[in-house]
């Protein structure tokens, strides 16, 4: 149950030193004061004890980390940072074991007594401010907090209310998607990206890395995967019109960037999961590499968007060797538990002609079984082998929900992107899930119906309101298979988004609610106090010149509120 005490709106600008004590009126004289408002987003569970006193925020004030302790220390310097951004304030940061340093100063501390892993507390009294976590990881989500409840404003003093403001997200999987395939992406976008997602308190990237359109990964081994699969000779215009711009188009991202990117994504506590979609949306690999393919080509790297019948052939040898081959370089520049190989959108008619594959459901002895056809079963042994490959380097597998169709152990987590219907069916399995359905978490779907002024998107109308009222357990799920539901994720993807604004655009401010979804217990969202919160978030979003669509929080949402 989240507990407010209401205090007053946002950054009142008071001349008049109303919550400050003797020696703050002295030393204000006629500068603004702007006070901290911790009613941000995600909302804390609670904000307790506010009072009419503050600490007031300077540049005199250091911010104490325990010493020896590196992760402590970036979080310093991120705080430190983001306090500059927010007042022009450069604090300095200082390794500290002593508590009196801590008096007059801000102190971001661990605490083995505190339950939850990425639970945070902030404790301001006027003496001092206290960020506090069981893990570093609990004492950056609290620093993202703060830094929301600054204002944004130079040469001002800033007053931090008297409070204990306390949070903890409800799931562990707070995802956002990028498609770098379908367009290209700087290093620095992604790096941008993972920007926005640590303010809005998301920790787990899903990296869409090749498809029909593209390769985008170096692998050493297989050098024509981003020589050759990584271009292509044009791009369709709009919704696979008949007119090709006939520009060519492509990039990838060297191993090198790549753990870079990953470095600075798991330095803000963001977990990346590359996707290696498979054996479907192979055409940049197959027109590499054409030998892997059932037909053996010739193939091009598409210029258009959909799904192809041409997919990976799993009646020869060298197809299963190239998978472990890629996954093997994979796994070494990511080094979180998951990787996703995709699974979906895979029609198996050349399989059904192919008479390697054929050979194989033979060899394997495969029947169909009811509805599922011995080519289902037959991308159910793909799936178990690659499992199994990935789990010798303790790894697990993420796929598409198109999975729950072939046999696959429930060892495999799934993601539910056909609805949320396929998810809670795995979670009956016992499969471990994350919701990413279309409707509403597909971020590449338009934000209105009324479309006429909008940048081109894929259809659909997945409006803020939607966003904020997804909830990722059914209701008719038992309680015992709740817990298989670990959170859920937006996805977009980027047919028609063709450049870094335009990104943003479709993800602010929909990611805000998608933060609320996944931080808040059901009972404690209220869509119109999050619209007003919103405003201000969205302050900054401008401070860092995000585009984001404006129209959400002024228009009339479309759903009955
Ligand atoms: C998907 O959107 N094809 C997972
Ligand atoms: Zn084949």
């Amino acid at each position: 149950m989240k507990i407010f005490k209401p205090f007053l709106a946002v950054f009142v600008c008071c001349l008049s030193a109303v919550a400050m004590n003797a020696g703050d009126i002295a030393a204000v004289g006629k500068t603004p004061v702007f006070r901290a408002d911790y009613r941000v987003i995600p909302l804390p569970d609670a904000i307790n004890g506010i009072k009419n006193t503050s600490f007031v925020l300077s540049q005199e004030k250091l911010i104490n980390y325990p010493t020896g302790n590196r992760d402590m220390e970036r979080n310093a310097m991120f705080l430190s940072q983001y306090i500059e951004d927010m007042t022009g304030m450069h604090l300095s940061i200082r390794p500290s074991r002593i508590t009196k340093d801590r008096t007059d100063n801000i102190t971001l501390l661990l605490d083995n007594e505190m339950q939850q892993e990425e639970g945070y507390r902030i404790t301001v009294t006027s003496e001092g401010v206290e960020i506090s976590g069981k893990t570093p990881e609990g004492v950056f989500q609290g620093i993202q907090v703060l830094r929301k409840s600054l204002p944004i404003c130079k040469n001002v003093k800033v007053f931090l209310p008297t409070a204990q403001i306390e949070g903890h997200p409800r799931f562990g999987y707070r995802g956002m998607h990028l498609d770098c395939v379908r367009h290209f992406f700087s290093t620095e976008m992604v790096k941008r990206y993972i920007d926005i997602m640590a303010l809005h308190g998301m920790n787990r990237l899903h990296w869409h890395l090749t498809d029909d359109q593209g390769w985008r990964i170096e692998i050493k081994k297989y050098p024509r995967l981003t020589e050759v699969g990584a271009w292509r000779n044009g791009t369709t215009l709009g919704h696979n019109s008949p007119v090709n711009d006939g520009i060519r188009y492509g990039g990838f991202y060297t191993q090198e960037e790549i753990r870079d990117i990953v470095k600075y994504a798991q330095d803000r506590y963001i977990t990346i999961i590359p996707e290696i979609d498979m054996p479907g949306h192979m055409v940049a690999a197959l027109t590499a590499y054409p030998e892997l393919g059932c037909t053996g080509g010739p193939y091009e790297v598409w210029t258009k968007w959909g799904v192809t019948d041409d997919i990976l052939c799993m009646g020869k040898d060298n197809t299963l060797r190239f998978i472990e081959e890629v996954l093997r370089e994979v796994v070494d520049l990511f080094p979180g538990k998951y990787i996703h190989i995709g699974g979906d959108e895979s029609p198996r008619v050349r399989w059904q002609t192919c008479p390697l594959c054929q050979q194989r459901i033979k060899d394997l002895g495969i029947k169909a079984e009811g509805n599922q056809s011995a080519e289902a079963k037959l991308q159910g042994v793909l799936t178990t082998h690659v499992q199994q490959y990935l789990s010798k380097f303790g790894k697990r597998i993420i796929g598409w929900d198109e999975l729950l169709g072939c046999d696959v152990d429930n060892t495999a987590t799934i993601m539910s992107w056909r609805g949320s219907e396929p998810g809670s069916k795995g979670a009956l399995l016992g499969h471990d899930i994350i919701m990413t359905p279309v409707d509403p978490l597909y971020f590449d779907y338009y934000q209105t119906s009324k479309t006429w002024n909008e940048p081109q998107a894929f259809g659909g109308c997945n409006t803020l309101k939607k966003v904020y009222d997804f909830e990722p357990v059914a209701p008719e799920l038992p309680a015992d298979k709740r817990h298989h539901i670990l959170g859920a994720q937006a996805n977009v993807w980027t047919e028609y988004i063709t450049c870094e604004p335009q990104v943003q655009y479709q993800v602010l401010p929909r990611m805000a609610a998608l933060a609320e979804v996944l931080w808040l217990e059901p009972q404690d969202k209220d869509f119109k106090d999050f619209k007003a919160r919103l405003q201000y978030l969205t302050e900054i979003y401008k401070l860092y010149n995000w585009t984001y669509r404006a129209k959400s929080l002024v228009e009339e949402d479309e759903e009955k509120e």
